[in-house]
């Protein structure tokens, strides 16, 4: 038996609303497997924890984070603490402090209704985006200079460090290599003449010791045509963190929306805990109603099963995924059904145990 354990940070808005979600199938699986169990520690961090303390986590959340084996994310922000604050001080802290430098982003299309582009099927749209996610445009670097002056000037600086690149660069070449896909990098050398011309050298470097993996290079302007009008150019993506974080987006609309977008925040030499979240935000405009669609969140929990060896349990809940999006009715309003967060949950987990019993992980 082993036990893994976990840290909730459900956070703001409707983060709670899913992320309660996502446990159900992590607690249905710990039924259906004797051996594996989970524990959850929940922290109440987030935009009401710091209009109470003036801080987003508490002083001492990075060591207490620090022992767990995964932390499970629902969203963070809400109106009354600048986006600024919230996202710094908490998401991309535990990010960076965990060194947690690659982003996956799976931009698969479960369900052909599901698609706004005409004509194109699950075969068209089935790609992985590795994003940086220590670094880049997001490092943080900068300055303010003159405020309120008329002379004011902000700086806001890309930082391309030659080790920050090279490994985002090579696991993505690994991934491909492993997954026998092509890879291909998204940059702008022509205009962003110092990081983007290094990122691309650098993936022409590292790409000589890959010689068994086929690779296209694009600007970032072209790559998001491409991302709508031919997605399957794309099998694995890599780029940096700003790039990623805008074309998963792009991404998302073309496979279902925010409430099927998922991201894990991985550190591959598992010094510190990996992070799993949807993409989405804390979404205000529908918080508290209970239509928050939890499908991000549950396929968090299916990386979070790979991440932790179980690639059976992961491929599972993706299968049960695919499954309930064929009920149209058993669905949430986002996408055209009439469930409530919670009903949909209970009605994933109904599948996941018929799924599981189908494919041999568990008897039903
Ligand atoms: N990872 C994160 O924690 C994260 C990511 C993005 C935004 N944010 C924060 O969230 C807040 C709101 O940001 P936003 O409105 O730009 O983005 P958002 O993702 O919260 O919402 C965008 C739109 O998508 C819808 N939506 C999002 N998730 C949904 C779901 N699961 N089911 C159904 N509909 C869903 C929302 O109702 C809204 O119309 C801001 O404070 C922002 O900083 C946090």
């Amino acid at each position: 038996m082993k036990t893994f354990n976990i840290a909730l940070i459900p956070g703001d808005g409707i983060g709670p609303e899913v992320v309660a979600e996502g446990v159900k199938i992590l607690k249905a699986i710990e039924s259906l497997d004797s051996e594996i169990s989970f524990t959850f520690t929940e922290f109440s961090w987030g935009c009401e924890y710091y209009l109470e303390n003036g801080r987003m986590m508490a002083e001492d959340g990075i060591e207490r984070l620090r022992a767990f084996d995964a932390i499970y994310l629902g969203a963070v922000g809400y109106p009354g603490v600048p986006d600024h604050i919230s996202l710094w001080d908490l998401l991309l802290r535990i990010r960076k402090e965990f060194d947690q430098y690659v982003n996956i982003r799976p931009i698969t299309l479960l369900n052909p209704s599901l698609t706004p582009l005409k004509d194109k099927t699950e075969k068209e749209i089935d790609f992985l985006v590795i994003r940086e996610n220590s670094e880049g445009e997001y490092a943080g670097a900068g300055d303010w200079l003159f405020k309120g002056k008329p002379e004011e000037v902000v700086l806001q600086t890309g930082v391309f460090s030659r080790k920050g690149t090279e490994r985002i660069i090579r696991y993505a070449y690994e991934e491909a290599r492993k997954s026998k896909r092509t890879l291909t990098s998204i940059s702008k050398g022509n205009a962003l003449n110092y990081s983007m011309v290094f990122w691309d050298e650098v993936f022409e470097e590292v790409g000589k010791e890959y010689p068994d993996v086929q690779t296209y290079s694009y600007l970032v302007d072209a790559a998001s045509l491409y991302f709508v009008t031919e997605p399957e150019r794309f099998e694995v993506v890599v780029t940096s963190n700003l790039f990623g974080d805008i074309l998963t987006d792009i991404g998302a609309a073309i496979t279902g929306g925010m409430g099927l977008a998922t991201g894990a925040n991985i550190n591959p030499e598992r010094n510190f805990p990996s992070m799993f979240e949807p993409v989405h935000g804390s979404a205000p405009d529908i918080s508290g109603k209970g239509i928050a669609n939890p499908i991000a969140a549950i396929w968090s929990v299916s990386q979070m099963m790979d991440f932790f060896g179980k690639e059976q349990w992961g491929a599972t809940i993706l299968a049960t995924i695919k499954e309930i999006l064929k009920e149209k009715e058993s669905l949430t309003p986002d996408l055209g059904g009439t469930a409530t967060t919670q009903e949909l949950g209970d009605r994933i987990v109904e599948i996941l145990c018929i799924q599981a019993a189908k494919e041999g992980v568990a008897p039903l």
